[in-house]
C-alpha cells in the first residue's frame, strides 16, 4: 500500500515540468573547443522536448558565433556583497537551435582574442573571470526573473555557484527551492587560481577558505562544486568510479568517496541530428545499415576524403583520429608506433590542433609517409564529419576519458572504434576479442604503445581476413543508439531526487 501511494507520488513528481538554469562556459553552436559544448546543447535540448524550462548561461565571448545577431536583454548590476564591488554588465539573448542562452557581456574579462587560453598558455585571470561567470549566472536568472528549480553547473567554471547559492543566497526566496547539481565533464581541469582573484565572494575568505583551499593561496573551483552541490555526477560511470580512486581522482577523490551516496555517472548521448550518416550535409554520400548501401556510401566518402588530402586512390582500410592533440588523447602513444604501423598498406588521418610538439611529430611523421598519412593541423567540422564516415577504424588511444564523444560518433557512421578501456570508452565499446556476439570495436587496456599496436593489427587482420564477418560488425556498431533523449531521463532522475 505504502509501495503504491509512493509510486504515485513520484509520478506526480516526475509529471512536474522543471525550470532549470543550465550554466556552462561553451555551448556548440556559438563557441566550442571540446564535449562540453555539445553537452551543453544537445542535454538542454533534450529536456525542452520533454517539456521543461532550459534556459542556459554563459560567456558572451567576443567570438562567439553570429555575435551580432544576439538581442540586447538588459544593462544588470551585480551589488556589493560583504563589501564585495559592485560590477556592471549586459545580458544578451541568443540560442543555439531551440535552446535560449543568455550569454553574460563584460568586455574586461571575456573580449578576448580566444576563451581559455592563447599559445597554450592559460590566462592569468581565469580565477576572476570564472568566479564572476558564477556571480553573474545566479544574478541574471533574478534579472529575468526566472526561478530555477534546479540549477545545473558544469565543470570548474561554474564550479562556485553551488556555493554562493548555499550561502550567498541560502535565505533569499527566490532560490528557496533551486537544488544544484555539478558535471564534471573533466576533472583534470578544476580551476586552481590565487584567492585573491575571487574579490567578488568575499564570503570565501571569511567562511570557506580552508575548505577549498589547494595549498595556501589557492583556491579549488571545481573542489567548491563537489562539497557544495547537492548532486555531483561525472559523464559515466566508469569515470565516476575512477574518480573515487587516487589514480583517477585527480585529488578529488576523499571529497567524492565522502559524497558517495550523492554522486552518480551517466554516460553523454550522440546527437543523431548532426551525426545521421543518411541526411549528413557535410557527407559527400549518404548511407544507412543496408549492406548495399552501407558499402557504396562508405566507399564513397573514402573516395572523395583520398582525393581530398592527395592520398592514393585505392581500397586500403583507413585509420581515422580527430583529437585535440594532447597527451589525454594518447597521441604520443600513436607518435610512437607510426612509422612501424604505416609499414602495413593502410591509410591513416589525423586532424586535431593542440600542443605544437605533438602537431611537429605529427607533420614530421606524415611527410616521412606521403602516400599512407595526412595530419590537418587545424579543426575542420566539415571534415571531422567526413573523415567519420569514410574511415574504416576510429583510434582513440585516450590516457583517460571521462566520456568520449567520437567513439559514438564513429559507431553511428559503422567506423569501429580501436579505443582504450578508460573511462566511457569501456563503458560504451564492446571489444571483439572479449566478446564476438556484441562487440562494436576493439579495446585495448593497458597505456602502453604496443597493445595500441597490437590492436590497430588484429583490426587490420580482421579487416583483411573476414570482410563478411567485420561488416558484420560495423553494422552492429551503427545499431547502437546513444539518445539524448534517454539520457536527459537519467538527469530528470538526478534532478527529482
Ligand atoms: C570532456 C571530456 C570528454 C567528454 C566531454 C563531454 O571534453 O574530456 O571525455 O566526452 O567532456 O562530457
Amino acid at each position: 500500500m505504502r509501495g503504491l501511494w509512493l509510486l504515485q507520488k513520484d509520478k506526480k513528481l516526475d509529471s512536474k515540468k522543471l525550470k532549470i538554469l543550465f550554466v556552462s562556459s561553451e555551448v556548440d553552436g556559438l563557441v566550442k573547443t571540446g564535449g562540453l559544448a555539445d553537452v551543453a546543447k544537445s542535454l538542454p535540448q533534450a529536456l525542452i522536448e520533454k517539456g521543461h524550462d532550459v534556459r542556459v548561461v554563459m560567456p558572451f565571448y567576443s567570438t562567439i558565433n553570429n555575435r551580432d545577431q544576439a538581442q540586447w536583454v538588459k544593462q544588470a548590476q551585480l551589488p556589493s556583497f560583504s563589501g564585495s564591488p559592485v560590477v556592471d554588465y549586459q545580458i544578451y539573448k541568443t540560442h543555439s537551435g531551440v535552446v535560449p542562452v543568455y550569454a553574460i557581456a563584460k568586455d574586461e574579462y571575456y573580449a578576448r582574442p580566444q576563451i581559455y587560453a592563447e599559445n597554450n598558455q592559460g590566462y592569468s585571470d581565469n580565477g576572476a573571470r570564472f568566479a564572476f561567470l558564477s556571480c553573474a549566472a545566479l544574478d541574471c536568472a533574478k534579472q529575468i526573473d526566472f526561478k530555477p528549480d534546479i540549477v545545473h553547473c558544469n565543470d570548474w567554471h561554474a564550479g562556485l555557484v553551488p556555493l554562493l547559492l548555499k550561502n550567498r543566497y541560502w535565505n533569499d526566496p527566490f532560490f528557496n527551492q533551486a537544488k544544484s547539481i555539478i558535471t564534471i565533464h573533466n576533472a583534470i581541469f578544476q580551476g586552481i587560481c590565487p584567492s585573491d582573484q575571487v574579490y567578488l565572494i568575499p564570503e570565501i575568505y571569511t567562511k570557506y577558505l580552508v575548505q577549498i583551499e589547494e595549498t595556501y593561496g589557492w583556491i579549488n573551483f571545481l573542489k567548491a562544486g563537489a562539497i557544495f552541490a547537492d548532486m555531483i555526477n561525472a559523464v559515466s560511470p566508469n569515470y565516476a568510479n575512477e574518480l573515487l580512486t587516487p589514480e583517477g581522482g585527480c585529488g578529488l577523490d576523499p571529497i567524492l568517496r565522502q559524497r558517495h551516496a550523492d554522486f552518480a555517472g551517466i554516460v553523454n548521448g550522440c546527437d543523431y541530428s548532426d551525426w545521421n550518416a543518411q541526411v549528413d550535409p557535410y557527407l559527400p554520400a549518404h548511407y544507412n545499415s543496408n549492406p548495399k548501401s552501407f558499402l557504396s556510401g562508405k566507399a564513397l566518402c573514402k573516395q572523395v576524403l583520398q582525393k581530398q588530402l592527395h592520398l592514393p586512390k585505392k581500397e586500403v582500410p583507413l585509420y581515422g583520429m580527430v583529437c585535440r592533440l594532447t597527451e589525454q588523447k594518447g597521441v604520443h602513444l600513436l607518435i610512437s608506433i607510426l612509422d612501424r604501423f604505416l609499414l602495413n598498406d593502410v591509410h591513416l588521418v589525423i586532424e586535431g590542433t593542440g600542443d605544437p610538439i605533438l602537431a611537429q611529430q605529427l607533420t614530421t611523421i606524415a611527410l616521412r609517409h606521403p602516400q599512407k598519412m595526412k595530419f590537418i593541423d587545424r579543426y575542420d567540422n566539415k571534415l571531422a564529419h567526413l573523415i567519420e564516415a569514410a574511415s574504416d577504424f576510429f583510434m582513440m588511444p585516450s590516457v583517460f576519458e571521462p566520456c568520449g564523444l567520437n567513439q559514438l560518433y564513429s559507431m553511428a557512421y559503422g567506423t569501429l572504434p580501436i579505443v582504450r578501456a578508460v573511462g566511457g570508452l569501456q563503458d560504451t565499446v564492446v571489444d571483439y576479442d572479449w566478446d564476438k556476439e556484441n562487440a562494436t570495436g576493439f579495446v585495448f587496456s593497458d597505456i602502453d604503445a604496443m597493445d595500441f599496436l597490437a590492436k590497430l593489427q588484429r583490426a587490420l587482420i580482421l579487416y583483411l581476413q573476414d570482410p563478411d564477418e567485420f561488416h558484420r560488425i560495423q553494422q552492429q556498431a551503427m545499431h547502437q543508439k546513444f539518445y539524448w533523449s534517454d539520457v536527459a531521463e537519467k538527469y530528470l532522475a538526478l534532478y527529482f531526487k
